[in-house]
């Protein structure tokens, strides 16, 4: 196996030559060892992988990806984990039946649509800043990503979608492969520029109907289902977001940014906003401002008795800082830092 850029990751590939492509695994060590879509082995990358403590979990990204899979279970006592839609359709028994957004061994799991498994998965590591596809997309020619197996795909402009929401992770340095050469350094704009090649018009339009949202209960009284359209139709300066609020239900604390400027639209549902200055009921059609500072102060509530839906347009800046006033919080953004705003600091405190 070689190591990798990418902590704790080594690879064994096979060259395949009806596709002149290599086809790679991955091994992943850590509390308990992963291989990814793992290939046979040789007697060299056995050695190895004995000699680093063997393999608890496999990981199969879709249902074409089962490859040696058993002789794992066979040798190693691996376990199985495969996306919950893929399980059924594998050889080898599946233990864990992965679901969108969970995290398994270090890794979230991403589902995605319009591929030709339906249960095509991508794994994220934020600490390792990495994307591990199955087939989803090939690193071919080398250097860049395509679509796999492209005549194959149930919906090209799903599948575009989907990959893009999955861009909404915070960075994607590397984009690990199963077909192909892999992208190390520069991913997420090497998944961006495939879409663009393939999936455009398509891929600039989706309808409120369409949009996918998760539902994230964040704290008592802090619930909503969310749905990031800006990532999803390629946006890059302004981001935007279609929010379901049901009674009873609040999304974020008060608060007030610095750099993003937001401008909230009721699309259905009557939510109230809470603002210093007073509370506001708002209706079907309303648009809000909320400049940047304490004047664009907002938190939004779902006080009635239908379904909320509010569409969230905001510029992106990485520099934005966010006062929360009620509990005296500062977030500032680009560092994912929260602190209280008091007490204040003279310039040279601690010095
Ligand atoms: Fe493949
Ligand atoms: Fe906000």
């Amino acid at each position: 196996m070689q190591k990798t850029i990418v902590p704790d990751v080594w690879t064994w590939k096979r060259w395949q030559a009806d596709r002149s492509m290599d086809f790679n695994s991955w091994f992943v060590k850590g509390d308990a060892n992963v291989a990814i879509d793992p290939l046979e082995p040789d007697a060299e990358d056995l050695a190895q992988i004995d000699e680093m403590g063997g393999v608890s979990w496999v990981i199969v990204t879709n249902r074409d990806h089962e490859r040696a899979t058993r002789a794992f279970v066979d040798r190693f006592e691996a376990k199985v984990a495969a996306s919950d839609l893929d399980a059924g359709e594998l050889s080898v028994a599946v233990t864990q039946r992965l679901t969108d957004g969970e995290v398994f061994q270090g890794w979230r799991v991403i589902q995605l649509d319009g591929f030709k498994s339906p249960g095509e998965i991508a794994l994220y590591s934020l600490d390792r800043k990495t994307l591990v596809l199955g087939d989803s997309l090939w690193g071919d020619p080398a250097g860049s990503l395509r679509f796999g197996a492209e005549k194959k795909l149930a919906d090209l402009k799903g599948a575009a979608l989907s990959l893009r929401a999955a861009l909404a992770v915070p960075h994607i340095e590397h984009v690990l492969v199963g077909d192909g050469v892999s992208i190390f350094g520069g991913g997420r704009k090497a998944i961006v520029d495939c879409i663009h090649d393939r999936a455009l018009p398509d891929a600039l339009r989706i309808n409120l109907a369409d949009v996918p949202t998760q539902l994230r209960a964040h704290h008592d009284g802090y619930r909503a289902a969310s749905g990031d359209v800006g990532f999803m139709l390629g946006a890059e300066r302004l981001g935007y977001r279609i929010l379901r609020l049901e009674p009873g239900d609040a999304f974020c604390p008060l608060h007030w940014h610095t750099r993003e400027e937001e401008l909230l639209i009721v699309f259905d549902g009557s939510p109230t906003l809470l603002h210093p200055a007073g509370n506001l009921q708002l209706a079907k059609g309303d648009f809000v401002a909320f400049p940047t500072g304490a004047t664009g102060a907002h938190k939004l509530r779902n006080d009635g008795k239908e379904t909320c839906t509010i569409f969230l347009l905001a510029n992106v800046d990485q520099g934005d800082v966010c006062f929360y006033p009620d509990s005296k919080k500062v977030m500032v953004e680009y560092r994912g830092l929260i602190v209280r705003s008091e007490p204040e600091l003279a310039y040279f405190d601690g010095e």
